[in-house]
């Protein structure tokens, strides 16, 4: 299709050089492909780890469709470098996405803003020394002394799922840490809670019909993810409706609590006694044919063109306000 004059010319940003780089190469290609299906001049720029010459090239754009997950694309690094330079770009600004990259510091804005989180405790594993003495660690053994196992194992700036362990009992401790600890030195050890899993994703300002997610292990992992037939998901869920409006409007105040812009999307278990808890929120969610938030906006009829559209319209106004 010919590019149309007064359509803006859109560099998708993908790829990275974390864990998720593989999940942002898929979401980037069909944002790619759906943005020039709608007559947008697109081109791909793939991060590879050099912000100087990523600024450099993005230049020439009018704007920035950031596809990246996780790492320097999701924690405010190029957010803030895109800022400096004047480029436009969608999805949340620096202060947002960092804070919603580190999860020990989301969870302190939800418990100020009154949205229920699984307990926590947050480690530093710096040195191997330090790590060794784990078990010495008295926020960690109170902890444990207040929790029953499982607890979540998980690191603290982690994606995707990974380096994450549900662990059963005291002895496979040590492990979990030594593998969430692969992804940074800051490591956080969390209530498991039992029940369904739930997400929210907020479009504009606001929620979008709760994703029910059936997983087909016992956490959502990179598998249940991105594999076919290893999940079901129902949209809407099958939830009370005093239920569904709690959640969406704990999502909605955190994504204001965080400061977000343009689309987020928010994770949550809900336990069968109908109390539901806040995992983490998503500031670049994925756009996979697998995704979640495309997947709650079909459900109000807002196709996959629609939603990159939309997001587009959304980061360009910004440029005029
Ligand atoms: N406290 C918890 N209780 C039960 N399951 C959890 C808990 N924390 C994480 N999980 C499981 O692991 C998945 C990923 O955890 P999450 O905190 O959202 O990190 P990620 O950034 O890797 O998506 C969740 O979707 C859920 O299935
Ligand atoms: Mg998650």
């Amino acid at each position: 299709m010919p590019v149309s004059a007064n359509h803006p010319t859109v560099a998708v940003l993908l790829g990275g050089i974390n864990s998720e780089r593989e999940v942002s190469m898929q979401s980037g290609r069909r944002v790619m492909d759906t943005l020039s299906g709608l007559g947008y001049g697109t081109v791909p720029v793939v991060y590879e780890g050099d912000i100087l010459a990523l600024v450099e090239i993005l230049r020439d754009y009018d704007l920035v469709f950031n596809m990246l997950h996780g790492g320097e694309g999701e924690d405010g690094t190029i957010q803030t470098a895109l800022d400096q330079a004047g480029i436009s770009y969608t999805g949340s600004q620096s202060r947002a996405s960092r804070l919603a990259m580190d999860k020990h510091a989301s969870k302190e804005v939800m418990v100020s803003a009154n949205i229920p989180t699984a307990t926590w405790v947050r480690l530093e594993l710096e040195e191997e020394r330090e790590f060794l003495k784990y078990q010495d660690y008295q926020p960690l053994s109170d902890f444990l002394t207040e929790h029953s196992f499982p607890v979540v194992v998980k690191p603290n700036g982690e994606g995707s799922t990974v380096g994450l362990t549900i662990v059963e009992n005291a002895s496979e401790l040590g492990e979990a840490l030594l593998v969430a600890r692969e992804f940074g030195s800051q490591v956080l050890v969390e209530a498991y809670i039992p029940g369904r899993e739930i997400t929210v994703t907020i479009l504009n300002g606001r929620p979008l019909p709760i994703v029910e997610i059936v997983p087909k292990h016992k956490s959502y992992d990179y598998e249940c993810k991105y594999t076919d037939g290893m999940s079901a998901y129902h949209v809407p869920a099958e939830l009370p409706l005093d239920i569904t409006v709690a959640i969406q409007d704990a999502a909605r105040r955190l994504y204001e609590a965080l400061g977000c812009r343009h689309y987020s999307r928010v994770d949550f278990r809900l336990r069968s006694d109908g109390e539901f808890f806040c995992l983490e929120l998503n500031t670049l969610p994925g756009m996979t044919s697998h995704s979640l938030t495309p997947m709650a906006a079909k459900a109000v009829g807002i196709g996959f063109d629609a939603l990159i559209e939309l997001i587009v319209k959304l980061a360009l106004q910004d440029v005029v306000d």
